[in-house]
């Protein structure tokens, strides 16, 4: 049902790693059989920042795409591309930008937090500003349900909404709009059209928010009306006009409490990664050295979980019978930290290799990771050419 897509983007600006895999992949992983589900590589998102250092961006579009077959996204569950082969997306972004007032775009938080974070790159730059537009055509032009984000991106989904709202504000009127609405419903049938029409009445008048989803699954059973007709009852349901554009809502992803190798959240930008597909000798050397509870100094100094980054590990990694003995070997000196970090490393490095073994097989082949994102392309673009054409033609762009 294309109510229920879900679509996010990524950022192709280096290596996944454990942080990403436990903050936001692994989520798309679980998403992809229960919805329709459309990833992407957000490359020119990746331009607004990265402008001047386009070779970082090419360096790693296809490895995030194996690194998200690696992580368990299935090619014939989701549809995976690349957005700048998708043009329909900058075409809508540009139609957009004509009702986008630009104190909507500076008040969004990230533009300026961004430009004093990124401080040493210029990012005064049109493109910097637009960077939400973007963002939101790249979901409206799907007209999707639902954009699993993290917390940081949360404003980006706000602002589509009211960009996605002014869009039918403004274009979804059409002259005898009720009349068509009306004509709409009457091509349910008789008893889900009188249904429709107690719904949109209970709605409207008491505000009766389950009664509005009702009538959204009634619509959403009729699969077969006309695209025009569905926006003219999606609409007319919420006393607008033609509901064109769907406002999306976030699926909020859990923020990964994973630490990194030094004890700080991991990040790029820190230095403590550990990457999704890292080789084994690599890991076990970094989880080695990470830091542990400062207090234990010698192996008999007694320690406290809480202090120590590793504990953080335990938390994700182990079984509640490991973290039994590691909180109490460690409170009572019993065990050394090397003892302690064995099962983390063991755990790390079982999670990693069936993706070791995934990203392998597209290693050795990448026409398949080519032919995948074909595919993904298509079908994108197929979905993204019908939402354009109800566009240019709510617009006045469908010259005949
Ligand atoms: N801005 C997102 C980020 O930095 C990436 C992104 C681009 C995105 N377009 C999107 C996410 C559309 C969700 C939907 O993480
Ligand atoms: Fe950390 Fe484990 Fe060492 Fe305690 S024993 S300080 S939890 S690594």
């Amino acid at each position: 049902m294309h109510e229920e897509r879900v679509v996010s983007g990524m950022r192709p600006t280096g290596a996944l790693h454990l942080g990403h895999f436990h903050g936001a992949i692994k989520n798309w992983v679980r998403l992809q059989s229960e919805h329709p589900c459309l990833y992407f590589v957000a490359d020119w998102h990746a331009l607004t920042t990265h402008y001047d250092t386009p070779e970082v961006i090419e360096a790693h579009v296809w490895d995030m795409v194996i690194d998200w077959l690696a992580a368990g996204i299935d090619p014939s569950q989701s549809t995976l591309f690349i957005q700048s082969r998708i043009p329909e997306h900058a075409e809508l972004h540009t139609l957009l930008s004509m009702i986008t007032p630009l104190g909507w775009l500076e008040r969004v938080p990230s533009y300026r937090d961004q430009q004093e974070k990124l401080a040493d790159r210029d990012l005064s730059t049109y493109g910097f500003l637009g960077y939400p537009l973007l963002q939101a055509a790249d979901v409206l032009i799907y007209r999707a349900r639902y954009v699993p984000v993290g917390e940081d991106q949360v404003p980006h989904i706000e602002f589509m909404r009211e960009v996605a709202r002014r869009f039918n504000h403004v274009y979804g009127r059409e002259p005898g709009f009720e009349d068509k609405a009306k004509a709409a419903a009457k091509k349910l049938g008789a008893r889900k059209a009188k249904l429709y029409m107690e719904f949109r009445t209970k709605y409207l008048e008491k505000g009766d928010a389950e009664a509005l989803a009702a009538a959204h699954s009634l619509l959403e059973e009729r699969q077969n009306l006309a695209l025009a007709d569905r926006e003219r009852l999606f609409g007319y349901l919420e006393g607008g006009g033609r509901r064109i554009l769907v406002e999306p809502e976030v699926l909020l992803t859990e923020a990964s409490k994973l630490p990194g190798v030094d004890g700080q959240k991991m990040s790029k930008s820190y230095n403590n990664t550990i990457s999704l597909r890292e080789d084994a000798e690599s890991v076990r050397k970094k989880i080695r050295t990470m830091p542990t509870d400062p207090a234990r100094i010698k192996r008999s100094d007694k320690g406290d979980p809480e202090k120590c980054p590793v504990w953080q590990l335990h938390l994700v990694y182990s079984s509640e019978q490991t973290r039994e003995w590691a909180n109490q070997g460690c409170r009572s000196a019993g065990i050394g930290c090397l003892e302690c970090k064995q099962p983390v490393i063991d755990a790390v490095l079982a999670e990693q290799a069936p993706m070791r073994e995934r990203a392998q097989k597209y290693l050795d082949d990448p026409t398949l990771v080519r032919n995948i994102v074909a595919d993904g392309c298509e079908k994108a673009r197929k979905l993204a050419q019908e939402t354009m054409r109800e566009v240019r033609e709510a617009m006045g762009l469908a010259y005949t």
